[in-house]
C-alpha cells in the first residue's frame, strides 16, 4: 500500500502533534460544558479516536453518515443522510469532527441542519482544510493543517474505499488513478 504514495503531506508525527494541540484548545474553549463530538463517517474515524483522547472534558460522541453529490445529476450542496445521529442535540454545544473540508458543501448543509434542530452552538474541527476547493465562504473553527488543492488519502481518507488505514496523509501516485 505504501508504494502507491508519491508524497507524504502530513506525517504520523505531524498528526500526533495536531491532535495534542487541537485537543488542548478544545479543552480550554469548552471548559465547563459537555459538548457533543459529531463525527462524519467514515473518514473521521482515526481523527476522532486520536483527537478525543486529548480532550479533557466530559463529552458525548455520536456519528453521522452522509453522502454528497458534487456536480453530476444533483446540484452541489445536495447532501443525503445515510445514518442519522442517535441522540437529540437541541440545546447542546456541537463540535463536528471532519477529516477534510474541501468545497464545504457537506459541512454547510450539516451545520444548517443542526441549527434547525435547535443546537446551542455548532463548530467545526477538521484535520485538513483545502480552501482552494471552496464553493462557499467558510472557515472551520479548528484546523489541523491547511493543504493545497490536491487529492489526498490516508488516516481515514480514501480513494475508492482504499487507503483509509494508512497512518499518514499522502498524495497518490498518478499511475494509480490511471490504472483503476
Ligand atoms: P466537501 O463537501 O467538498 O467539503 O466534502 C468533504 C468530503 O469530501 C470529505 O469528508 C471527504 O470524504 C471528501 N474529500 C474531499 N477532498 C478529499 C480528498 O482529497 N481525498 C479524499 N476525500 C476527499
Amino acid at each position: 500500500m505504501h508504494k502507491d504514495i508519491a508524497d507524504i503531506l502530513v506525517s504520523e508525527q505531524d498528526i500526533a502533534t495536531i491532535c495534542k494541540d487541537l485537543g488542548a484548545q478544545i479543552t480550554n474553549d469548552y471548559a465547563g460544558t459537555r459538548p457533543v463530538l459529531v463525527g462524519l463517517l467514515k473518514g473521521c474515524v482515526p481523527f476522532m479516536s486520536d483527537l478525543a483522547k486529548h480532550i479533557d472534558l466530559y463529552v458525548d460522541i455520536d456519528y453521522m453518515s452522509v453522502s454528497s453529490y458534487h456536480g453530476g445529476i444533483s446540484s452541489s450542496g445536495d447532501v443525503k443522510i445515510k445514518k442519522d445521529l442517535d441522540m437529540p442535540i437541541s440545546g447542546r454545544d456541537i463540535l463536528i469532527v471532519e477529516d477534510i473540508v474541501d468545497t464545504a458543501n457537506t459541512i454547510v448543509t450539516i451545520m444548517k441542519l443542526f441549527e434547525h434542530r435547535g443546537a446551542k452552538s455548532v463548530k467545526i474541527c477538521t484535520l485538513l482544510d483545502k480552501p482552494g476547493g471552496r464553493q462557499h465562504h467558510f472557515i472551520p473553527d479548528y484546523i489541523g493543517k491547511t493543504i493545497p488543492k490536491a487529492f489526498v488519502v490516508g488516516y481515514g481518507l480514501d480513494y475508492d474505499e482504499l487507503y483509509r488505514n494508512l497512518p499518514y496523509v499522502g498524495i497518490l501516485k498518478p499511475e494509480i488513478y490511471r490504472t483503476s
